[in-house]
């Protein structure tokens, strides 16, 4: 019987099979070897319930079409980066992995920016360079000695890491070359075996990378026109410009760390750009008003609310948690909120409403200076302990708060 593919290694008494690596599981004083951090830790215990002497690991080779067929659950294009860098240099114990993939006349190197921010940045590389090469020879090569590669420096220096050697080969989506995977540093330098499961690997994923690629650039055209669309609302009210795109990015750090899938984040993060979209609704007269509001005037500006909320569910592609974040990022967990003064809030309402406040008292105001970050965290968890506030959302604003 063999193990699932990301069990590269399985060690018992006085038995090793397969191969070690970093990421380790401990289970009945079994040892199990893991591809990534994330694993099925119920399937390792069915399996160390099993005659463990019995059990194989896949060869390197024969795992890769597993590892390919799995990076199809990445949505993002960080995501998808940060999978193939994890997976592959776990696999071929090498330090780093770079993905460059061709436009018109040149290479251009996708590096993730900031930990959390999933922004991609490209660095244009040319056609002499080692990359280059490889795209232009369609050949897997191995430059085990740098110095004497056309190796170009300037994504090193770019990306701040010094190369020692090197495994490349084309990536290709159907028979079309589409680009380069390059691995990076390994001790000992790379082995014809290395190579070889490198080149088989690069041919699996152009066609993922290609479609994520054109994704992300979409949604971030998307993104960009409701952000102008929000930056236009805000700039309408007393806030600044950036309020809208700070909850966004705020909320996503919050969910990363809540462990939310990408799918949910992606619709947290939208939900959060357009949490005050209603304001649309709300007269100049009475969103601008200097001074005390009556009644009425109060009841106007809560029901941005409700029209926010209205305005999304005419949108074909939003969905209740979307809206949840609009309608409910004014309400608060012990009934005081408002439009409905409702105590039982969605995830999305929860953490907008905290971070809606955070923004709003850490930002400069025309009539106010920015709060201390510390200051609003300390009043946030007192709301919270009032029963306001998610209490375990604004610990884990305090852990991430820019
Ligand atoms: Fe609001």
């Amino acid at each position: 019987m063999y193990a699932p593919y990301w069990i590269i290694g399985i060690e018992y008494k006085d038995r090793f099979v397969g191969k070690k690596s970093r990421y380790t599981y401990k289970i009945n004083n079994i040892v199990f070897h893991l591809l990534g951090k994330d694993f099925n830790a119920s399937v390792l215990k069915i399996l160390s319930n099993e005659e463990i002497e019995n059990i194989k690991v896949l060869d390197d080779f024969d795992r890769i079409p597993y590892i390919a067929a799995n990076l199809n659950s990445s949505i993002r294009l960080s995501t998808l980066l940060r999978n193939i860098q994890e997976k592959i240099c776990n696999l071929i114990d090498a330090e780093a992995a770079s993905v460059l993939l061709y436009k018109e006349d040149h290479l251009e190197f996708l590096s993730t920016v900031g930990k959390a921010s999933g922004k991609i940045e490209s660095i244009p590389v040319p056609m002499e360079s080692i990359a280059g090469t490889i795209f232009l020879k369609e050949k897997t090569l191995v430059f085990n000695d740098i110095t004497k590669a056309p190796h170009f420096k300037g994504v090193d220096k770019a990306s701040k890491f010094k190369t020692e050697n090197i495994v490349g080969a084309p990536i290709y989506s159907g028979d079309k070359k589409v680009g380069v995977l390059e691995i990076l540093n390994k001790k000992d330098g790379f082995s014809q075996k290395d190579a070889e499961i490198i080149e088989k690997f690069a041919k699996l994923i152009g066609k993922k990378l290609l479609s994520t690629w054109e994704l992300e650039k979409m949604s971030n055209l998307f993104k960009s026109i409701i952000l102008s669309f929000v930056t236009m609302i805000d700039k309408r009210d007393k806030y600044t410009h950036t309020h809208s795109n700070n909850v966004a990015k705020i909320s996503r750090l919050i969910g990363e760390k809540m462990g939310l899938s990408e799918n949910i984040l992606e619709q947290l993060e939208y939900s959060a750009i357009l949490h005050d979209v209603g304001k649309i609704g709300i007269p100049d007269s009475i969103l601008l008003k200097q001074g005390n509001l009556t009644d009425e005037e109060y009841k106007i500006i809560q029901s941005h609310t409700i029209i926010g909320a209205e305005i999304l569910s005419k949108i074909r592609y939003t969905n209740k948690d979307i809206i949840s974040g609009a309608l409910e990022h004014h309400e608060r967990l012990d009934g005081s909120g408002y439009p409905c003064g409702k105590k039982d809030i969605s995830l999305f309402g929860r953490i907008i409403a905290i971070v809606d406040v955070y923004d709003a008292l850490t930002a400069k105001r025309p009539y106010k200076e920015p709060w201390p970050k510390e200051k609003v965290i300390s009043i946030l968890k007192k709301d919270s302990e009032k029963g306001k506030f998610d209490k375990k959302i604004v610990k884990i604003l305090e852990e991430i708060a820019p």
